[in-house]
């Protein structure tokens, strides 16, 4: 684990780098969006959906300069997704990645807006002749993320997730949102990062989909049992903030153990699909193990 530590810390200086080259500068007009833009993606958080993408590609042997292009649009996605999730209108919180959120900082319709030209921009980069190797399959990616991101995606379980506030859902139902505002971007996050070297192969996809089906599921468990046993510092965003929501969680069915037993026989069917890839598949099977045992 220690040379994933590492690896990790170098995949968030690259991520760093590339997305402050990526964004505009915010002296360019309109300069308080491109600030925004910049100040939600900028310095901080765990870059785990980037990770996902360079460890897909290096268990099909992609070269990282392609994989780069779609581990940002994931990741815009992503920020994206928190800038909006923060909104008042949603989990309205003012605590991200350690810093007032984007709308805290800036204001509603800016941070509103800063989410709209993310998700553009996360198109634009992927849309980059350079993000993979052939075109028939660059467009397949495209669709892919659109529709991770979309009502039978991300968004789509952010829906779910504001329907179910203040109720009990079943089982399948809490999988079925969990699966959607999380686990579909994850998922985008693996599948991207192996599609950047061309089409995969049956055997090498059907793996990869189970590993990310697993993970994405898992670290929204993580996520929730985080929620309530981690303190605000740690976390980065305020704690606590799903009990007193009355938000529907894993920890409204189960206790933060079992949840977490859930999370470890899920991580354990992830690291079963990505056996095939042999040695290969070793950054996949880290971070895996990190989405259980990560403190924040
Ligand atoms: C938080 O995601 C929101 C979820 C989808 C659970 P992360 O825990 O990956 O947040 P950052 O990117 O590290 O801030
Ligand atoms: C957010 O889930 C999922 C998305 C942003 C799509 P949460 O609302 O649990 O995320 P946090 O806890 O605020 O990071
Ligand atoms: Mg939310
Ligand atoms: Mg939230
Ligand atoms: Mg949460």
């Amino acid at each position: 684990m220690a040379d994933f530590a590492a690896w990790s810390r170098g995949i968030q200086a690259r991520m760093e780098s590339v997305l402050a080259r990526v964004l505009p500068e915010a002296a360019i007009a309109p300069e308080k969006l491109h600030a925004a833009m910049r100040y939600a993606t900028l310095g901080g958080g765990k870059r785990i959906r980037p990770m996902l993408a360079f460890a897909a590609g290096e268990a099909v042997g992609v070269d990282a300069a392609r994989v780069e292009y779609a581990a940002c649009a994931v990741e815009l996605i992503h920020v994206y997704s928190l800038t909006h999730d923060d909104l008042p209108c949603m989990d309205d919180d003012d605590l991200r990645r350690g810093k007032p959120t984007c709308h805290v900082q800036f204001d509603e319709a800016t941070a509103l807006l800063v989410g709209d030209a993310l998700q553009s921009l996360a198109f634009e980069l992927l849309a980059s002749p350079e993000a993979c190797a052939d075109t028939a399959t660059q467009v397949a990616m495209l669709a892919l993320l659109a529709k991770a991101s979309g009502s039978r995606g991300m968004a789509g379980g952010q829906a779910v997730d504001l329907a179910a506030t203040g109720k009990t859902l079943e089982l399948a139902e809490l999988e079925f949102m969990h699966i959607h505002k999380t686990g579909a971007l994850i998922q985008a996050a693996v599948l991207l990062g192996g599609m950047s070297g061309g089409a995969l192969a049956a055997e090498a996809r059907t793996g990869l989909e189970r590993f990310a089906h697993c993970v994405g599921l898992a670290f929204q468990v993580m996520d929730d049992v985080l929620d309530a046993e981690t303190d605000t510092a740690t976390l980065g965003k305020t704690a606590g903030k799903d009990a007193a929501q009355g938000k529907a969680t894993y920890l409204t069915l189960m206790n933060a153990k079992e949840a977490r037993i859930y999370a470890r026989e899920l991580i354990d069917d992830a690291l079963a699909a990505v056996s095939i890839f042999g040695p290969a598949g070793q950054r996949l099977s880290d971070i895996a193990r990190f989405i259980i045992e990560r403190r924040y």
